[in-house]
């Protein structure tokens, strides 16, 4: 492998040239918003488009840094921000970091022994997660959230584990601020 470069552009929220762009819609994420009937509800009339994931071309292997640029939709299913999948990984012993570059919102993480922690980002916000933390980002801004994370090439995604317990803490809007509540569906 040679050294290479990317180029992240701020104004297109996409990098060039780009590994693989993966598009994540709301059908995708069914059973993973808080109400279940609204999500049945604008499916039936729309699939929006919730974040997009601009990889930046590295293998996922050992030793390797692989990173990528995600760009989350503003927007709600219900009361809840749009939100991206969330997951640990494979390799619960790996770290990642994300850098907020537009927008705001929330990184969610947790661990499987229950401790929850949110940090909100904005654009210049370092956000470290340790080995351990499941995490998922959610967009409480009106513009697009978007962030530039990297992560240890073999850490892997297990997004199967939120799927089936979902995240301790909803963030959910009320009088037209976020605010984070239990989520009664978490097990
Ligand atoms: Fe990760």
């Amino acid at each position: 492998m040679k050294p290479f470069a990317t180029t992240l552009s701020f104004a297109e929220r996409m990098i060039t040239p780009c590994g693989q762009r993966t598009e994540r819609r709301l059908s995708h994420m069914r059973g993973m918003y808080q109400d279940i009937a609204e999500t049945e509800a604008i499916l039936r009339r729309d699939d929006p488009l919730i974040y997009e994931v601009y990889a930046g071309g590295v293998p996922e292997k050992e030793g390797q840094l692989p990173h990528c640029l995600t760009v989350l939709y503003p927007g709600q299913v219900g009361d809840e921000y749009y939100m991206t999948k969330g997951h640990f990984h494979v390799a619960m012993d790996t770290a990642e970091i994300y850098l907020g570059l537009e927008g705001e919102g929330y990184l969610l993480m947790q661990t499987k022994e229950g401790d929850s922690q949110a940090l909100e980002m904005e654009r210049g916000t370092i956000a470290y997660i340790p080995p351990y933390w499941a995490h998922r980002t959610v967009n409480t801004g009106k513009g697009p959230f978007v962030f530039f994370a990297v992560w240890p090439g073999h850490a892997g995604h297990d997004y199967g584990t939120i799927e089936e317990s979902g995240f301790l803490k909803l963030v959910m809007e009320r009088d037209g601020q976020p605010v984070l509540i239990p989520n009664p569906r978490y097990r």
